[in-house]
């Protein structure tokens, strides 16, 4: 059976075409989850390393190693002729921890990623992130699909496509058990760009380690849809007659455009794809940094403005982890205990769910009252629409530009503009998709399931 799965960078979702009907895979009570996996144990962190009496004797059987090798190396030198290597003794302790450290970092991260079977205690959706709080300790990953596109080092490589690997693995076990056959193959969205770190590679890597998850996730077979076209595949099943439209699904993470010819009982032509790695993610990191950031120093004390983008910026852990490594004891208060209070574990994702709360508060009122008092007693922020529109104004450019660019590259006007993702939920952005097409009429889906009901259906298709 083959399932098509939303892979979303806030929100994932399943579904498949069963006898006829769209059916959504349950996550419980709920059609989709939150992008979220905590596990209790510990992704190796290369400066967690001390030397330990184990670790100490490892050392000293490498530097004896060492020093021999040196001696042997002097012996030959000296019986050519030549002048001997000359190393002192604090070099080849340098190097030997060096050795030893790497030996350490490896043997940890195979621990950490054992088979998927070992990770027995893992959370998803919003049970990992309750889970990660309540504990203060062990791992969350959130959004895994922001770092899809990232330059990673091997080893955070590897914990990533464990991560992806636990998410598929459990969409697909629990699509299994609902539909009650082995669910064995996918089609799975992907947005036109990943966010990425090195332009058109990042999505090629993106797309091998979704590839290397769902294998080792138990799929054995794969393919990959674009999430616009997949929201076409949905939107083409409502229309009776034939016509172009534009697709615009603006999600947490990125938001995708299609230009497709749709309906009428033929099947769906997609013509051409855009994609702006920008979603409703980046709004929560502009409320944060625009309206709670300022209450801790931001703009008031000479601390760098990375510091903020860093602790607010949830999503990319080595910026999160370098946000941990600063030393806030000597700033005035309360910036430092304030900033201090940040570094506590678990409270940067309180700070970004606040200001996700925020965001989805201030896109149906005119204020919004948020409590920060996981960072000092009793602060709160009152956040108002003036503040709201400046936090998502550079987006709003953003979205602004993108769609300037498609409609001047459109060989004519569409029927109409098929709106879907979670982001679309804010007044301000369907009024700007609204705005840059104002001449044809602005088809609202359902926000949350558009792709995933086009993913069903092609994975049908496959199937058939
Ligand atoms: N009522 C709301 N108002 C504004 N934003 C909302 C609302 N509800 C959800 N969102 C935002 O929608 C985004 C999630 O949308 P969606 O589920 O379409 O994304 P996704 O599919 O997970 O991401 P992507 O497609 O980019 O990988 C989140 O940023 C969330 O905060
Ligand atoms: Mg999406």
């Amino acid at each position: 059976m083959y399932l098509g799965i939303d892979f979303g960078t806030s929100y994932s979702a399943a579904a498949a075409i069963v006898g006829g009907e769209l059916q959504l895979v349950r996550f419980g009570d709920a059609e989709q989850f939150r992008t979220a996996v905590f596990f209790p144990e510990r992704v190796p962190d290369p400066a967690d390393f001390t030397l330990t009496p184990a670790l100490e004797a490892q050392l000293e059987a490498q530097l004896r190693l060492a020093r021999s090798q040196q001696r042997q190396l002097a012996d030959a030198a000296t019986a050519r002729g030549q002048q001997p290597p000359s190393r002192s003794d604090a070099e080849l302790r340098r190097d030997a921890l060096r050795v030893v450290r790497r030996q350490w970092l490896e043997d940890r991260t195979r621990t950490a990623s054992a088979p998927v079977a070992s990770f027995q205690h893992a959370l998803f959706g919003d049970e990992a992130v309750e889970g990660y709080l309540d504990s203060g300790g062990g791992n969350l990953i959130e959004s895994p699909k922001s770092m899809f596109g990232y330059r990673l080092d091997p080893q955070v490589r590897r914990v990533i496509v464990h991560i992806a690997t636990h998410i598929l693995e459990h969409i697909r076990l629990t699509a299994s058990h609902q539909f009650g056959v082995p669910v064995r193959g996918a089609v799975i969205g992907r947005p036109v760009e990943f966010r990425s770190s090195m332009g058109a590679q990042g999505s090629v890597q993106a797309i091998e380690i979704l590839r290397e998850a769902a294998a080792a996730a138990g799929f054995d077979h794969v393919t990959f849809l674009e999430e616009p076209a997949a929201a076409a595949m949905h939107y083409h099943r409502s229309l009776a007659s034939r016509q172009h439209a534009l697709i615009v699904d603006i999600g947490g993470g990125t938001t995708d455009v299609a230009h497709a010819q749709l309906g009428g009982g033929v099947a769906p032509h997609i013509a051409r794809s855009w994609g702006l790695p920008k979603g409703g993610t980046d709004l929560d990191v502009s409320i944060s940094l625009h309206s709670f950031m300022p209450q801790l120093g931001k703009e008031l004390i000479r601390l760098p403005a990375h510091h903020y983008v860093d602790a607010a910026s949830v999503h990319n852990l080595p910026r999160q982890r370098e946000f941990q490594q600063h030393d806030y004891r000597m700033l005035d208060e309360p910036w430092g205990s304030r900033l201090r209070a940040l570094q506590q574990p678990g409270a940067t994702t309180r700070l970004n769910q606040t200001a996700e709360r925020t965001k989805i508060s201030l896109s149906g009122a005119s204020r919004h009252r948020a409590e920060l008092d996981f960072i000092e007693r009793d602060l709160t922020v009152e956040a108002g629409s003036a503040d709201f529109e400046h936090a998502i104004g550079s987006f709003l450019g953003q979205l602004e530009r993108t769609l300037a660019k498609v409609r001047d590259e459109l060989p004519a006007l569409p029927a109409s503009v098929f709106l879907t993702g979670g982001t679309s939920r804010t007044p301000q952005v369907s009024a700007c998709v609204q705005a840059c097409f104002a001449e044809i009429p602005l088809v609202r889906g359902d926000p949350s399931l558009g792709v995933v009901s086009g993913l069903a259906v092609a994975a049908r298709g496959i199937a058939d």
